[in-house]
């Protein structure tokens, strides 16, 4: 007996199988097409390849686990969240989905803010208009290319493409319908006033379940394409970050993930939906009922050490076999050799723009206060501390919001590197946790699937039996003073480095 996890990510689709003691057993990915780039900024998918790709990670991962098909006892489904998949009468695509990374709509997010106002905004629907996000997407097609939208009848979101092509429902969980600027987090439904205010239709939009609930089984032609038995259960499951936070155990108010991938993200559980009135972060549901979720984003987290690697190289011994693994060990190693706080040096990390707190995209990175007695170990360090800083200026957010961060979990590859794990404790100021296995979001909607089938009876328990801390990192009280206060002078960074974006 197991469940099957399965996340629609940018990258590919990777299915998992985990058994009743929330053990994986299996797992399996299918690469996606890079996505289309017609112009800079511009993020376009198709969804009949997500299709492909899920079809064929269903498929692996049953192979893979040596399991027949009677054996999964619920699909749950998790995905890239924000994209519009946009479907016509007949259910065939319109057009290429804008996924999550499509910058194009900034004329639609500023119309949108002048016209619904930017504290009513946050009341309606928790959040402020951003790029990003589903309904200014909508928008841009129905402004830009009008005949296109005549034909919309149904939008969905890119994991609940998947699931219609499974299950021919038409669905969606209320984490991953947070992102789309059209629901009312607070009230956990579709926000009819901004729909009326946008003149958007709601029977386009799908019904909404919450994380571990069933929305449908398995339909024949869905039973065909991927092995799977009809009449199979398949659960809401969430959005990749709400799922992932359940893969990591971060369900209960107090619960705090701080994740370095490409880009950081800092996650805190709630019982309520905290919004901030400046927007700084985003208020989402969470797949657990009845829960909710504020998230802050560091662009520029991970990103920050492999843009150095790529720039000042990663020194003595680099460019051997295992190079592109081992640059990031020696690059860590020779930062270790610098002082907390790197005698003064501070990077900004802001190579891509800035989500939390800044919300500039045009903000960029700086290296400061370097003198000739500063060398690649400082600079290094440097880095790897400014990563931290800014995954704690979410932490102060969340604080200034009074939501608790009484135990944080560190996750990606910010967990994997010793010295990034002990800069973690020292800049938090806190214990840092560290996980056995993580399996992220196709585990989360595993765990989710299995509450739904009845194998654990919440989402609580589910958690507390599978997600094991593996260690614990303890902040050093000395080297916590000296990067308390380097955090106090990168705070000041943003505001000097961007007069204009400040004032
Ligand atoms: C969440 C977000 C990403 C995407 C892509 O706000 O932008 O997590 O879901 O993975």
């Amino acid at each position: 007996m197991a469940v099957l996890g399965l996340d629609v990510g940018t990258g590919g689709s990777r299915a998992v199988l985990v058994d009743e003691d929330g053990s994986v057993t299996a797992t399996a990915t299918e690469a996606h097409a890079a996505f289309d780039s017609p112009r800079t900024g511009w993020a376009e998918q198709h969804p009949g390849d997500w299709w492909r790709a899920s079809r064929a990670a269903i498929r692996a991962v049953l192979a893979a686990g040596a399991m027949s098909p009677g054996d999964i006892r619920a699909v749950g489904l998790s995905g890239q969240m924000h994209g519009a998949v946009l479907l016509d009468a007949a259910g065939e695509v319109v057009r290429p989905a804008l996924i999550w990374c499509d910058q194009r709509t900034d004329a639609q997010c500023r119309r949108l803010t002048d016209q619904v106002g930017a504290a009513r905004l946050i009341e309606l629907v928790a959040n402020p208009a951003l790029t990003g996000f589903t309904l200014p997407k909508l928008l841009w097609v129905r402004d830009e290319e009008p005949a296109r939208w005549e034909r919309v009848r149904t939008v969905l979101l890119p994991k609940d493409y998947v699931r219609w092509r499974l299950t021919g429902e038409r669905a969606t969980d209320a984490a991953d319908a947070s992102g789309t600027l059209l629901f009312d987090v607070a009230g956990r439904r579709w926000s009819s006033t901004l729909l009326s205010h946008v003149g958007i239709d709601a029977a386009a939009l799908p019904a909404v379940h919450e994380g571990p609930e069933v929305t449908g089984r398995l339909a024949p032609a869905g039973a065909e394409a991927t092995g799977l038995l009809a009449g199979t259960p398949v659960v809401a499951g969430g959005g990749d970050q709400a799922a992932g936070a359940v893969g990591m155990g971060i369900v209960r108010p107090g619960a705090v993930s701080a994740t370095i991938g490409t880009s950081g993200v800092v996650f805190a559980a709630t019982d309520r939906p905290a919004r901030d009135p400046r927007g700084r972060v985003h208020t989402f549901c969470h797949a657990v009922p009845g829960r909710w979720h504020v998230m802050g984003v560091t662009q520029g987290a991970g990103l920050s050490l492999r843009w150095l690697r790529d720039t000042i190289g990663a020194g003595a011994g680099a460019g051997g076999p295992g190079a592109a693994e081992d640059a990031y060990d020696r690059l860590c190693a020779e930062a270790a050799e610098a002082p907390p706080g790197a005698d003064g040096v501070l990077w900004a990390p802001y190579l891509m723009g800035e989500r939390t707190p800044h919300l500039d995209p045009e903000a960029r990175a700086a290296l400061v206060g370097l003198s000739a007695a500063h060398g690649r170990a400082h600079v290094i360090r440097a880095v790897l501390e400014g990563v931290a800083f800014s995954l704690r200026d979410s932490l102060t957010i969340f604080d200034e919001m009074g939501v608790p961060a009484t135990r944080i979990r560190l996750g990606g590859g910010g967990a994997r590197s010793l010295l990034w794990r002990r800069i973690q404790a020292d800049v938090y100021g806190q214990p840092v946790d560290v996980l056995a296995a993580e399996e992220g979001a196709a585990y989360g909607a595993a765990l989710l699937a299995g509450v739904g089938a009845g194998i654990w009876g919440s989402v609580d328990e589910a958690c507390a039996a599978a997600v094991r801390v593996a260690g614990t990192v303890a902040p050093e009280p000395g080297a916590m003073e000296t990067l308390d206060r380097q955090y106090r002078r990168f705070r000041t960074l943003y505001g000097a480095l961007h007069p204009q974006a400040a004032a």
